[in-house]
């Protein structure tokens, strides 16, 4: 705590850096600066009280500070325990007019490199604001990436109801184990904390395929606590970020964590959703020879239109220099599929959860041993002899091993994190306890909103081309069902 504020981070005197990097982002950021501008006045998020978990970058930074500027109150946790980056965080907590000895930004409990209890602690802590008078109050809107924060509020109330926490059986992750720690702590301090926090709640706008994923699950078994917004199918953010972002970064991370040249390597990418789709790209671009597994046909038969081969892992993991998976499934890569790798082949997940490359597995093989050569990078060296190197411990790796995607394309999905915020928050009256996609005249917008950067200028429609097809001038040009 400093200035009346509490935050976990590493180093707050990485805050000028980090400022440095958060001013040249945001003249790449020209959705939310637009959204800035366009809200200066009207502030729609005043009284709002965001608890946000999402990766804690540069570019987050320019999300939380556009929010801010709307009028909101927010706190930030980062959603990965290798992905903050320390500058951003410090940048974020000293704020524009702070200094590292008087911070006057954003309470911010992040850090690279948390261990498991350390990030559930801070995803704990993220609900914890203060009103005038100095006591505890919830959130009223939470921003997640992946459901890890709509998931603590969710389990909390449910133990909550139930008068207490399960003990964690054997077959449960460790993971788990900590979340239940996590929360038999909050309900021995006060044991109706996450259902008063639950129900202050007015909505939530998640970010990711992994957590959309959760979210319906929740809404079909009737047990979403509160409305929610799928960013994440917004056609400007999964189309863009989960693909070009993907593209961008994930050779940026294995270059960094390896630098090994990609050109003329066989590479297999597990998965051909839209994550997928990026990733192959930049392994062709840099002149890898590209082989795809999937298990649905029409994604399979997209891959081979493209060019790729398609084949199962199983069949192909001899001959791959580098495999990545980016299905949002689990046990995708086994011990066993590692055991038969070339040597020194680079083992890396780009999925949001870290369960995609059975890691548990591959520590429990006799004799392996694991080398760690810089944060980030493992050398598990086999009984044979022969290693793998794996990426951020199975975690995602263009978070872990590098800075995630840049500015331009978080742009577009920011820009619809800020939209939904809005809508959420000030028209929660309308919504259920369902999971929402924003409209498409929004979607159109976020695209408006970041051409003339680009010099991309629209072709007008007339107004009797625009009645011949069946769209008003301004748009929505598609229909729902459209699928880009
Ligand atoms: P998606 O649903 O479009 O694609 C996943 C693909 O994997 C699907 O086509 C599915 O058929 C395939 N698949 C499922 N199980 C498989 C298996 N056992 N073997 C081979 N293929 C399999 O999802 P999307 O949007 O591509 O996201 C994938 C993951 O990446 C999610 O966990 C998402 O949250 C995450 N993500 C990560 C980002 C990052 O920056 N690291 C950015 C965006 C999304």
């Amino acid at each position: 705590e400093a200035n009346g504020m509490e935050f976990a981070v590493a180093d707050l005197s990485l805050a000028e850096f980090g400022r440095d990097e958060i001013r040249l982002a945001e003249h790449e950021m020209p959705g939310l600066m637009a959204i800035r501008r366009e809200y200066a006045e009207a502030k729609p998020l005043r009284g709002a009280r965001i608890a946000g978990s999402l990766h804690m970058t540069v570019q987050t930074a320019v999300l939380i500070e556009t929010l801010v500027e709307l009028g909101a109150e927010v706190r930030w946790v980062s959603c990965n325990i290798f992905s903050t980056q320390d500058h951003a965080a410090a940048a974020v907590v000293v704020g524009k007019n702070g200094t590292p000895d008087a911070p006057a930004g954003v309470p911010v409990f992040a850090w690279k490199g948390e261990t498991l209890e350390e990030y559930w602690w801070c995803t704990n802590h993220l609900f914890n604001f203060h009103d005038a008078d100095g006591n505890v109050v919830g959130p009223n809107m939470i921003l997640d990436d992946g459901g890890d924060a709509t998931l603590l509020v969710h389990k909390g109330v449910e133990f909550e109801k139930a008068g207490a926490v399960p003990q964690a059986d054997e077959n449960d992750p460790d993971e788990y184990r900590v979340i239940l720690e996590t929360l038999r702590g909050s309900l021995a301090a006060d044991a109706n904390r996450f259902t008063r926090i639950a129900a202050g709640i007015r909505g939530v706008t998640e970010e990711t395929t992994t957590g959309v994923h959760r979210l319906y699950e929740l809404a079909k078994t009737g047990d979403l606590l509160f409305p929610a917004i799928n960013v994440n199918d917004s056609v400007t953010k999964s189309k863009f970020d989960n693909k070009y972002g993907c593209r961008h970064s994930l050779i940026d991370g294995i270059n960094r964590a390896t630098d090994v040249l990609i050109g003329g390597k066989t590479a297999v990418v597990c998965g051909f959703g839209d994550v997928g789709k990026g990733c192959a790209e930049s392994l062709r671009g840099q002149g890898a020879r590209v082989i795809v597994t999937e298990i649905d046909p029409i994604c399979a038969l997209q891959a081979a239109m493209e060019g790729y081969q398609v084949a199962p892992l199983d069949d192909v993991v001899e001959q791959a220099d580098i495999v990545i998976t980016a299905t949002g499934n689990k046990d995708v890569v086994t011990a066993q599929h590692m055991l038969r790798m070339k040597h020194q082949a680079i083992v890396g997940n780009i999925g949001h959860f870290d369960n995609e490359i059975d890691m548990a597995g591959l520590a429990r093989v006799p004799g392996i041993t694991r080398k760690e050569i810089k944060p980030q990078v493992h050398e598990w060296v086999r009984p044979d002899g022969r290693s793998i190197i794996v990426l951020s411990e199975g975690r995602l790796l263009n978070l872990g091993n590098a800075t995630g995607h840049p500015s331009f394309v978080m742009s577009n999905s920011f820009a619809n994190q800020t939209i939904a915020q809005i809508e959420l928050f000030t028209k929660h009256d309308e919504y259920d306890n369902q999971v929402y996609v924003l409209p498409k005249h929004l979607d159109e917008k976020v695209a408006r909103l970041h051409l003339d950067a680009l010099g991309a200028k629209l072709t007008k429609l007339t107004k009797d081309q625009a009645e011949y097809i069946g769209v008003d001038v301004d748009g929505p040009y598609k229909p729902d069902h459209y699928r880009y």
